[in-house]
């Protein structure tokens, strides 16, 4: 168990200086080139759906890899990103959550996420969204996991049909920056329209809600 908690540690280190170079000065990384420039104007049904696993064994929360606390307020760093988008921009939000709970520390959680991973295993969820169809923008958010979406938000876009949609991406992580996903969703929802999306490093979620701000101005999703 300890030899892959190590290499998994040694990779993310070495991602995360690897990534450094091209993140600005809140490590906040914008969306590939590959990623049409769509500017959504006003007047959409927005959904802002989030896939947010905070470290459960974070004993020191401020500390933790995993959790921010914003004016006293916990939250996972994707839910913190979540949350901002969702005041500024008025969608509605909903948290992707699994039928089958995940486990409470951090071993368990990143070994069935590797065998999920492993074995493209797409876990049910719990999650339902009423009149889904409605949404024409869509916000989807998720923490990178060994190098890519949690399989959870496989299941979402399996669940959830985007297609035809306007498609906001937006991720946390421990260094490994987008790590390939955009072009995973690309080729999950082919016919989605993917405007440029967020990633930040967890390490500046508490601090990144400007370049939150920023990002909604430059993607015309707020004024
Ligand atoms: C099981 C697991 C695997 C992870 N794998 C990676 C990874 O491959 N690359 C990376 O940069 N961060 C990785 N991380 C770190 C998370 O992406 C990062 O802590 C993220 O901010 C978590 O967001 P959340 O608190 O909203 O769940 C991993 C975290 C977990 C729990």
């Amino acid at each position: 168990m300890k030899k892959w908690f190590y290499t998994l540690a040694t990779l993310l280190i070495v991602g995360g200086l690897a990534v450094a170079c091209s993140e600005d000065r809140n490590n906040i990384r914008r969306g590939n080139t590959d990623t049409e420039e769509v500017v959504p104007g006003t007047n959409h049904n927005i959904l802002i759906a989030y896939f947010s696993e905070p470290l459960p064994d974070g004993v020191d929360a401020s500390t933790s890899a995993s959790r921010v606390i914003v004016d006293g307020d916990l939250y996972g760093s994707v839910e913190y990103v979540a949350t901002v988008i969702r005041e500024t921009t008025g969608g509605d939000m909903v948290r992707i959550q699994t039928a089958q709970p995940y486990p409470g520390n951090f071993d368990d959680l990143a070994e069935q996420a590797d065998n999920e991973r492993q074995n493209g295993i797409l876990p049910e969820l719990a999650t339902e969204i009423a009149d889904f169809e409605d949404y024409d923008v869509v916000f989807v958010g998720y923490p990178i996991w060994w190098y890519q979406m949690p399989m959870a938000i496989y299941s979402f876009f399996d669940k959830f049909d985007c297609n035809g949609k306007t498609l906001i991406p937006f991720s946390t992580h421990g260094g490994s920056g987008w790590s390939g996903t955009l072009e995973d969703i690309s080729e999950l929802v082919p016919d989605a329209t993917m405007v440029n999306g967020l990633s930040i490093s967890r390490n500046s979620t508490a601090t990144s809600r400007s370049g939150i701000l920023d990002w909604l101005r430059e993607i015309g999703m707020i004024e």
